[in-house]
């Protein structure tokens, strides 16, 4: 049977754009209440006011993900001022392509700040503030299809996106006698701000990765709206599972890259020569 939404209360990270934003208004338009969080405060009021015109109540929380505070703030926010999170999307991340061998290790230290360990310790407050309220709830981390993808010079955001994955299924086991479902989302190429962002990490211009705002090699037929993404995530709000994936081709080819590893290093082999001529390699000097 669907669980139904309307008053229920969910805590959204990294909702002042793109997947988070979208997963927010369509919530809202469900009937339920939210607590925001961003860095951007003009672009989180934004959202809130778009939430509250479908008679959302609405709290913002800005600040870093990474912030000591920060997530047990959203949390009171939800206690203290709706009643208590229903849900949990810790979404918040980003990316940038780079060679390995040129990503400093404060660079790849602060992607599994604010990918993993931020999100991951998101969700272990919630799970334990359910706990100890024996309300149950629902943790959704957005990890990517690439968690199961080792994209050529994304290998470090792709790790961060596998290992969500990974505490998130031994999580959901952890804690299914206690009421609380546990999901991860694996979106495909989404047309959000994600590829400006990475670009400006990357060191390049939007425009290098593609013309239109995603990458060129991302095939136009997959690219998704975040309010696509957004829909599928409210699905499984209200019949939860494990993995929510937006793409049936691509998680076919996900199992498909795992029975076949060749056939994956020939798919890859051919990213990587289309990503090169954005990355030469400078051979060591002295
Ligand atoms: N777009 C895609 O193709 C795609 C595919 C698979 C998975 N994903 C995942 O989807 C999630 C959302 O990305 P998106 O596509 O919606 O991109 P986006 O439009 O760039 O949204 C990213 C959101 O994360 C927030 N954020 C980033 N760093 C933060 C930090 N340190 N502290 C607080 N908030 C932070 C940003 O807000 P502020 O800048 O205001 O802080 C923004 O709201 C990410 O986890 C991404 O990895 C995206």
């Amino acid at each position: 049977m669907k669980r139904s939404l309307s008053g229920k209360v969910i805590v959204i990270t990294g909702a002042s754009s793109g997947i988070g934003a979208a997963t927010a208004i369509a919530c809202a338009r469900k009937g339920m209440h939210l607590v925001l969080g961003g860095r951007r405060a003009d672009r989180l009021e934004e959202i809130a006011e778009r939430a509250r015109s479908h008679g959302a109540k609405v709290e913002l929380l800005v600040g870093d993900v990474c912030d000591h505070a920060n997530a047990e703030t959203l949390l009171d926010l939800a206690d203290e001022r709706l009643g208590g999170a229903d849900v949990v999307f810790s979404n918040a991340g980003y990316s940038f392509e780079r060679p390995f061998t040129s990503t400093s290790d404060a660079e790849l230290r602060r992607m599994f700040e604010v990918n993993f360990f931020a999100s991951i310790e998101l969700g272990r407050l919630a799970a334990a503030r359910w706990i100890a309220s024996k309300r149950g709830g629902h943790l959704i981390l957005c990890s990517s299809c690439v968690s199961k993808f080792p994209l050529p010079y994304q290998g470090i955001y792709a790790a961060t996106k596998a290992a969500q994955a990974m505490v998130a299924r031994s999580m959901r086991h952890e804690l299914a006698p206690l009421e609380i479902e546990v999901s991860t989302v694996h979106p495909i190429t989404t047309r959000t701000e994600f590829f400006d962002t990475a670009a400006a990490h990357s060191g390049f211009e939007a425009s290098q990765a593609g013309k239109d705002g995603v990458p060129d090699h991302a095939p136009r037929f997959f690219v998704q709206t975040p309010e696509r993404v957004a829909d599928a995530i409210l699905r499984a709000i209200q019949s939860p599972r494990s993995e929510i994936w937006t793409s049936w081709i691509v998680r076919f080819s996900a199992a498909l890259f795992t029975l076949f590893p060749g056939l994956q290093d020939r798919v890859m082999s051919r990213q990587a020569a289309s990503a090169r001529p954005r990355h030469p390699i400078e051979p060591p000097t002295g």
